[in-house]
């Protein structure tokens, strides 16, 4: 667990949460426990609430990050960059029972600043940390979790002032979207609507 040498990330208010992952981005999910910290891949995770901002994320229930997630009581939602789709398709592909991904895929993460969780920031556009809400009946019987987003923070080189800014020079950092089978596309064929 180190920091990287220099972060553009700046704190996102909670009122513009929703929008580091309205667009769908596939995630990495980070979690941490007793001293054991993991990370996974989710394609499926999503904004439920405005305020206060509370997002849904599928969390099958085999995974160690399930088993984190429930002993922690929260998560982060990492938005990776393009640059990071090979190390997220390899997050979604093994798992942290059988060893440290943070160290395999060379992720280095630091302490989220409300409850702890592991943050992202090198190759990351965005993070949102965030507090499972405890719901026993679904948790059992689905594998959708529901939490509070209780801080958040961004590049400032792809998202400010509450937006997000695909251009020339950041294709690194745009998000990634899972089309299936380790294929992702990358955003940032923005068309103005509006
Ligand atoms: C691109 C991608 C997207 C994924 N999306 C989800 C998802 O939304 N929900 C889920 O439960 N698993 C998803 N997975 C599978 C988990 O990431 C996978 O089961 C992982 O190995 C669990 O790791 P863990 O046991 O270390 O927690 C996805 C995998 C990939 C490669």
């Amino acid at each position: 667990m180190t920091s990287p040498a220099r972060s553009f990330f700046a704190p996102v208010e909670l009122a513009h949460a929703s929008r580091l992952i309205n667009h769908g981005p596939t995630v990495l999910v980070t979690s941490a426990h007793g001293g054991r910290a993991n990370v996974m891949a989710a394609a499926w995770s999503m904004p439920v609430e405005f305020t206060p901002p509370r997002v849904a994320v599928v969390i099958d229930k085999s995974t160690f990050t399930r088993e984190l997630v429930a002993a922690g009581g929260g998560f982060a939602l990492c938005v990776p960059g393009a640059a990071l789709a090979r190390a997220t398709f390899q997050a979604g592909s093994c798992s942290g029972r059988e060893g440290d991904k943070f160290v395999r895929l060379g992720l280095r993460w630091r302490p989220g600043p409300v409850l702890g969780m592991p943050v992202l920031e090198d190759g990351c556009a965005a993070w949102l940390e965030c507090r499972l809400i405890p719901e026993p009946h679904t948790e059992q019987a689905y594998d959708t979790c529901f939490a509070e987003v209780v801080a958040a923070a961004a590049d400032a080189r792809i998202f400010s002032g509450g937006r997000w800014a695909f251009g020339e020079g950041n294709e690194d950092l745009q998000t990634i979207h899972h089309l299936g089978a380790g294929r992702f596309v990358r955003a940032g064929g923005v068309i103005e609507a509006g």
